[in-house]
């Protein structure tokens, strides 16, 4: 038997490969659980991205294995979860991971500027790969005895954000009535259900990002530090974990405090290191 904080513990992370360069938020929580005892099932649509996670855990003295699927197919979610169940004899985590970007130059700010398709592919990949993960976990979860659903959403899905834009950013907020409703429906089978709303990350989802907005998001933030992805990787292990046995239907920003601070008070700080900087002290 392993040992750990999840030792004994059978989970999945969607979109928990690597692309290879900067890290992502579902290859460093895939990582993290397994580097305290759960046996990872690593689900991707790109079989290099998931094994490159995969060796990185084995590298670590961690066990894991890739499934690889595309998690809007209903067909693929349904196997990624048999394929827990059968590789390790049951399911008790699940962190949905998977989010949407849109092309830059698709992006309309508001409402009216919606793009059609941008909002459809949204509700695919950030909607509807967790609805259709927990529909299909929720009775393995059960039969293990109870279990932890993470769900990922961004703190754009709770209040307007700069860069990613309407369908982002509704769909993002979707989510957190989909924990609510998983939570609601779901505790009396010992299911638990929380999401994760990442902040200003530096991560392989934001690694395009202009050098400028990178320094502008950290910025605003009150700690005045950017986030990494091991800072959601290790809030999914304690959620994950029996430590969070009472906790569910919240959402928790991991953000460095964005959301303390009133727009004026981000303001502040933008013009605080503005004077710093020409003082040469910044
Ligand atoms: N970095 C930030 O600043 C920030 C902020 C807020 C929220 N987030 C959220 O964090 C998550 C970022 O995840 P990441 O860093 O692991 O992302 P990522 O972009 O590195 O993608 C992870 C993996 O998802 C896989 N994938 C893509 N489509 C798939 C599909 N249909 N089925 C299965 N796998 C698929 C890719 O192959 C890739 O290996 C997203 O949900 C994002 O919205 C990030």
């Amino acid at each position: 038997m392993s040992e750990g904080r999840l030792a004994g513990k059978v989970a999945i992370v969607t979109g928990g490969g690597s692309r290879g360069g900067e890290l992502g938020t579902g290859e460093a929580t895939a990582i993290c659980l397994a580097r305290e005892g759960a046996r990872v099932v690593v689900a991707d649509i790109a079989a290099e991205n998931a094994e490159r996670t995969v060796a990185a855990i084995s590298e670590d003295g961690g066990e894991a294995s890739a499934f690889i699927g595309d998690a809007c197919q209903s067909h693929d979610s349904s196997s990624m979860i048999d394929a827990a169940v059968d590789r390790y004899g049951g399911l008790h985590v699940l962190m949905n991971n998977l989010g949407y970007r849109s092309q830059p130059k698709k992006r309309g700010r508001g409402v009216d500027g919606l793009v059609e398709e941008q909002f459809d592919a949204a509700v695919q990949l950030n909607l509807k790969t967790a609805t259709l993960a927990s529909k299909y976990a929720i009775p393995a979860m059960k039969e293990s005895g109870g279990g932890s659903i993470i769900n990922v959403s961004s703190v754009d899905g709770l209040a307007a954000g700069h860069s990613y834009g309407v369908p982002y950013g509704v769909t993002k907020g979707a989510l957190h009535m989909l924990t609510i409703s998983t939570a609601a429906y779901h505790g009396r089978d010992g299911i638990r259900a929380n999401c994760i709303a990442p902040g200003h990350l530096h991560s392989s989802y934001t690694s395009a990002i202009d050098p400028k907005l990178r320094d502008r998001r950290r910025r605003v933030v009150p700690l005045g530090t950017e986030g990494t992805p091991w800072d959601v990787g290790w809030l999914a292990v304690f959620l994950g974990s029996d430590e969070s046995r009472w906790i569910s239907g919240v959402t928790i920003p991991v953000d460095g405090g964005l959301f303390a601070a009133q727009p004026l008070v981000a303001q502040h700080y933008m013009e605080a290191d503005e004077i710093d900087s020409e003082e040469g002290t910044g």
